[in-house]
């Protein structure tokens, strides 16, 4: 089989490595060895870490070291069996969690809330990835702006760069995202997003940084906006929540975007990304323990007993919190710093490079995150150049390029020059590419899969698609 047509079958089937193992479309009848379930497992680990750990993948392996992968899975390991719901069976599951939370809200600057309020007090909830903190700021936006406001048909207003995370969110809860066009620096345009605002908006949202261009939307101004209509303001801190406050101590000039903004009422910052915990931890923190409390639910009467839980979750492994926290308190803040230089470095070095090749321009302020586009080549050619050398970017359109999230793979000796000498060469491919349609995509979410691909084709008739109800 030729390696193109291998890793096509190996990856981009619904039935990957159908060639090499068993395919179960139901359980087999007798159970099967455990010595062999873990070789199968071990080769397809082995095949899929090989695609990162050269340096070559944007963003997703956000730490990439074996060594504190393997302390982590120790640490989950112990307590991966303990449910978090049963708080009285695991205490240390709620010490984990009140006192991650309460770094990251020391690192969002959180202790400074009740200075400008003195009932104030921030809190927070420990989710399952940056998608379900969004969801939680958006219902207690929607809760609230009912109780407090009687508003029925919630509206957020929010620049177009907003995460999918948000409409998703409000398609759930039947609520709407304005979404605003940006500046020519891919910003959020507060003076447009004020226009925006009608007696339905119960809050805005802007980004540090966005998941398109690794930008900070200019939350200050937001945060004006908000205390100006006595509105909620989220910020999306998934993506740079947990590195934007190293950077901005390296001395980087990183808009302030946190909580010392006395309009900023909620953040929502990933652990499972910048702060090198395993996959499956996002965090959410609000400016006041009221606003938090619009995202328990209870219900009396259950005849299970009292029923009480805060999240979309119940029952969830303590294993998973415990290495977020193994991870925050075995990092500490030298450890955020160094890892915060080490890619402030990769990055700056990548950036010099691109300023020499005058065909491709960054978009917007870039600091983690370098999103590329350009005026002179189709930049999917660029990427399908990029993929055949094993890089794995991630395709962005409106308009057209993809980006570079740098993670700690990517700080070993030579990958910068290694990317830009790639660079170079896939503008040199894109001025005369031998084919008409670029091969790369710019599909996040279901890419490589054959749903995905349907998707695509069928041009997304009949799947949801939340952008034709706002625009
Ligand atoms: C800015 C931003 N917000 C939200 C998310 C969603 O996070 P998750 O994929 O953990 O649900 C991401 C993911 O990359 C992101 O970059």
């Amino acid at each position: 089989m030729s390696d193109e047509k291998q890793s096509m079958d190996l990856f981009g089937d619904m039935h990957p490595y159908n060639k090499l193992f068993q395919v179960f479309t139901k359980l087999p009848e007798k159970g099967m060895d455990e010595e062999e379930i873990l070789k199968e497992l071990g080769y397809m680990s082995e095949e899929e870490n090989k695609k990162w750990q050269g340096g070559q993948c944007s963003g997703t392996m956000y730490h990439g070291g074996m060594e504190h992968y393997a302390f982590l899975n120790k640490v989950f390991n112990m307590f991966s069996y303990s449910s978090l719901i049963q708080r009285d069976l695991c205490p240390s599951g709620t010490k984990f969690e009140a006192e991650a939370l309460a770094m990251v809200g020391k690192m969002l600057h959180g202790d400074e809330v009740s200075k400008v309020n003195r009932f104030d007090e921030e809190a927070g909830a420990v989710t399952s990835g940056g998608t379900e903190s969004i969801f939680n700021a958006m219902f207690a936006y929607r809760e609230w702006g009912r109780e407090q406001k009687g508003i029925t048909a919630p509206e957020v207003v929010a620049p177009m760069t907003i995460h999918p995370a948000h409409l998703k969110a409000a398609h759930i809860l039947g609520m709407k995202v304005v979404r605003v066009p940006v500046n020519a620096d891919f910003e959020a345009d507060v003076e447009a997003m004020r226009l925006h605002i009608t007696p339905n908006t119960v809050a805005l949202a802007g980004s540090a940084g966005t998941y398109p261009h690794g930008v900070v939307d200019p939350i200050s101004k937001l945060s004006d906006l908000a205390l100006e209509h006595k509105l909620g303001l989220h910020v999306d801190g998934c993506l740079g929540g947990f590195i934007l406050p190293w950077i901005e101590k390296l001395g980087y000039d990183v808009a302030v975007f946190d909580f010392r903004l006395p309009g900023v009422t909620s953040i929502s910052c990933d652990t499972h990304k910048y702060g090198y915990a395993l996959k499956g931890t996002s965090t959410i923190n609000f400016r006041s323990k009221e606003l938090r409390r619009y995202i328990y639910f209870a219900q009396e009467d259950f005849p299970g007993g009292v029923y009480a839980s805060p999240t979309l979750q119940g029952s969830r492994s303590t294993g998973l919190s415990a290495a977020m926290w193994a991870a925050m308190v075995s990092m500490g803040e030298t450890g955020y710093l160094k890892a915060a230089r080490a890619i402030m470095d990769t990055a700056d070095k990548m950036r010099l490079g691109i300023a020499r090749i005058p065909a491709l321009r960054i978009m917007g302020k870039s600091t983690f995150l370098i999103s590329l586009t350009s005026d002179v080549v189709n930049p999917y050619f660029v990427n399908d150049y990029l993929e055949k050398q094993g890089w794995r970017m991630n395709g962005c359109q409106n308009p057209p390029g993809f980006h570079f999230c740098i993670t700690l793979p990517q700080t070993r000796p030579g990958i910068a020059e290694r990317f830009v000498k790639d660079l170079a060469d896939g503008v040199k491919f894109a001025k005369d590419p031998p084919y008409e349609v670029p091969r790369t995509g710019f599909l996040y979410g279901l890419g490589a899969s054959s749903d995905g691909r349907e998707m695509l084709r069928q041009g997304l008739k009949g799947y949801v698609d939340a952008s034709y109800e706002y625009e």
